[in-house]
This record gives C-alpha cells, structure tokens and sequence, in this order.
C-alpha cells in the first residue's frame, strides 16, 4: 500500500505523462500508469510537476516589518541598513518567529521546501538568533531551514561581532556569512573573508558571504573568496551573494573571476528582485542594471542561483516568497531570453540552490525524497511566464498545500453565456 500517488503528472520536456508513487516519505515508483493501491491519490491532469522551489537567499529576521517603525523614505540599500538598526534594539523572539512562521506558511504555499535564511548576529542577545533556532525546529516537518551568521554590521566594523558570530555557531547556526565590502577597509574586507573562511574550515561548515554588494566596480572580494576556498580544500562548498560589483567591473577582471569560481567550484547566488532596485542609486543616466553575470555564469557551468533576499522589510517593499517571480525578474534582469537559458532560469530557483545548499535527497528520481510541485503549466518556461499557480505541494510523500485551478469566466460582446477559460489552457 502506497501512502500517495500522483496521477498524470507531465515531467519536463517530455509528453508522455507519469503516475508517481510515494511510499514512507520517498519517491517509491515513477511510470506510465501505476496499478497499485494508496491510502490517498491526487490527479495533475497533464500538469508539470516540478522538484520543490529552493530559496539560496533570504532574511527571516526582518521579513514582514515593512514600515515598522518608519518606511525607507530613499528606498536605498544604506538607508535600509540603518532603518534595521532602528529596529533591531526592539526585537522579541515572539516578533521574530511570528513573522518568520508566517513567511513560511507562505513559502510553502508556493512551493518553496527549503530556505536559507541569513540571520543578524549584531545584537548582543542575539535574539533573532535564538528565535529562528527555534523557527528551525518548529517547520522541520514541510521547510528545511537553513540559518547563515551574518554580520550585518561588518565582522570587524562592528566591535562586538567576531564573538558575536561564534556564539551564533555555538549555538547551531549553520552556516558562516560576512559582509567584506561594508568593512572600514578594503584591507579589513579581505581579512574578514580569510577569518571566517577558518573558521568554517575548522568547523566542517559552509560559507555564504554576501560579496560585492556594490556598484564598485574595484569592489572584488570574491577573489580572496575564491582564493579561500582553493587553499582550505572548500571547492562547492562556498557561496558569493548578490557580487553585484560584478555588474559594473572591467571584462578582462570579471572573465578572470569567473573562470576561477568556475575552477574552484564557487557558488553564485544573484537577487535580482532587490538588486534592480538597490544599485545604480548614484548613476544618472544610463543607470546600470546591478545584476551580477549570470548569463556568462551559465555558459560557462558555474553553480548560480537567483534568491528572493527580501518580502516587506526595510529593503524591500514588495513579494510574497514566490521564486517564480524571481526567476521571471531574473530572466528580464539577465536577458535570459534565449531558449535554453530561459529554461535554466527555472533550475536556477530549484535545482542549482538545492546543490548550493547540499540538499540530500532533492529530485524527482526514484529513491529521492517525495517533495514536489504539481504546477498549473505544461513546461518551466509557461511556469515562469504565467508564476504558475501551485496546485499541489507535497512534503515527504504528503499533501502539504493545495490551490483550486485558476480559471476565468468571461462574457465576450455578443456571446450570451459565459466562456470559462485558462491561461494554461494546453495548445
Ligand atoms: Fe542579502
């Protein structure tokens, strides 16, 4: 007896659709017609089903504060920055989770399983720490959550933050993050990533720096990332976000760094719903776009993704946590047009983060973990044109969320009776 099956689900880029069995939280069989019983069955009526949306990027801790205490009047990243300061003193573990658990059930309701999620280590009681900890805990069963120490305020501007940070590991964060380019130096900036690339070495964990945020074209700290890696025998297990620097630097400098992060096996992680918004601030016209590389990261087979960052927070006034709007901005953002790349745009919200984050079990290949998307779209490149609706998310072999299909009625000139129609109506 099979826990679940998923009838007539359409794989990508194929036209034959596949019944999927589900059997003690795993993928137990997956082909034409399944003769088999189940405790509960669902029909995708030739819908795409997709492995789970993967969010690389987040900040839980200040999801969902949007005009708390006042809005970012510049709508700037530094505003933004010191706007979290404003609200950072003010901060409860009960606020904290409430929010975050609330961003969850929307994740999950879109299809998002997994986040990873940096979380500010600037506050001495290390609040936000301590309430996504628990947050971790409590959505384990659908969301595998994981946190990033992050040193917002710089891990050597900010006095307290280089003990600050080991308490966080102490604690169980899972992952070391930086912020090289907001140090007082470009020297203070190098050193940061050298210190807290040891220090994830020495603790077996992973690093995911928030790298280049800037439009400075000089700004390339991904190069002592890159370096890091190479020396401390860390290949795949090490992340540049946003390296918006990237944008704006001499081609000969970024071909050189792409070809190393692509040797070493460095991830890139581009926000491009935040980054259109944040950079080019200071330019007049023409206003540079601020997304890093990532057409010339695909081409040449680096490991990049494209993160949500923010939903209602002092950077971000806009989302829901869907990572089909991010990938529809990042394919505009990017010129992500052609054929192939449209459609890489979509591995790139599912599963490029899931190998940037080490998933295990994370597909749709028999023996893997039974968590999938059933999408109201016939192929990732629609998904993305229409941020498909989400008919079924499933967890472990277990209906999690359902959508009803989205359809309109719609009374044409001259026609007497209603037409009921969809957008994913197939061809
Ligand atoms: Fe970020």
């Amino acid at each position: 007896m099979l826990d679940l099956i998923i009838r007539n689900a359409r794989l990508a880029g194929q036209s034959e659709t596949v019944d999927f069995g589900c059997l003690d939280g795993k993928i137990k069989e997956r082909r034409g017609r399944l003769d088999m019983p189940a405790r509960e069955e669902i029909d995708a009526a030739g819908y795409l089903v997709s492995p789970p949306f993967v969010d690389s990027h987040f900040h839980m801790d200040s999801t969902l504060t949007y005009g708390t205490p006042r809005y970012n009047e510049s709508g700037t990243l530094y505003e933004g920055i010191s706007l979290w300061g404003e609200i950072k003193p003010y901060l409860t573990v009960e606020d904290v989770e409430r929010r975050a658990l609330l961003l969850c059930r929307w994740a999950v309701a879109k299809g998002s399983l997994a986040i990873r999620s940096h979380v500010d280590i600037g506050d001495p009681a290390l609040t936000a720490v301590h309430a996504l900890l628990e947050v971790r805990k409590k959505v384990s069963p659908w969301l595998d959550l994981q946190l990033v120490a992050f040193p917002q305020d710089g891990y050597f501007r900010d006095p307290n933050a280089v003990s600050l940070l080991e308490r966080a590991l102490d604690l169980g964060v899972d992952v070391v993050g930086g912020i090289p380019h907001f140090e007082r130096t470009y020297d203070d900036g190098r050193r940061s990533v050298e210190a807290l690339c040891r220090i994830a070495a020495d603790r077996g964990l992973m690093v995911d720096m928030h790298c280049d945020e800037s439009d400075d074209p000089n700004s390339h700290h991904i190069e002592t990332l890159i370096s890091m890696t190479a020396q401390l025998g860390m290949q795949g297990r090490v992340t540049g976000s946003h390296l918006t620097s990237m944008h704006s630097m001499d081609n000969t400098l970024a071909d050189k760094l792409l070809g190393l992060m692509q040797e070493n096996e460095v991830n890139a992680i581009a926000c491009p719903l935040i980054n259109i918004t944040l950079q080019g601030r200071k330019d007049t016209y023409p206003k540079r776009r601020g997304l890093t590389r990532v057409k010339e990261m695909m081409q040449r087979g680096i490991n990049y993704a494209v993160a949500h960052d923010c939903v209602m927070d002092p950077w971000y006034a806009g989302g829901s946590h869907d990572m089909l709007e991010v990938a529809h901005m990042g394919l505009h953002v990017g010129q992500m047009t052609g054929v192939h790349e449209t459609a890489d745009m979509f591995n790139a919200v599912t599963v490029n983060p899931a190998r940037t984050l080490q998933l295990d079990g994370y597909g749709l290949e028999i023996g893997c973990n039974a968590d999938l998307v059933v999408l109201q779209a016939k192929d990732p490149t629609e998904a993305i044109r229409l941020r498909a609706n989400r008919l079924f998310v499933v967890r472990r072999g277990e209906v999690i969320s359902r959508t009803p299909l989205l359809e309109s009625e719609v009374r044409f000139m001259g026609e007497d009776a209603l037409t009921r129609f969809s957008v994913s109506e197939f061809q």
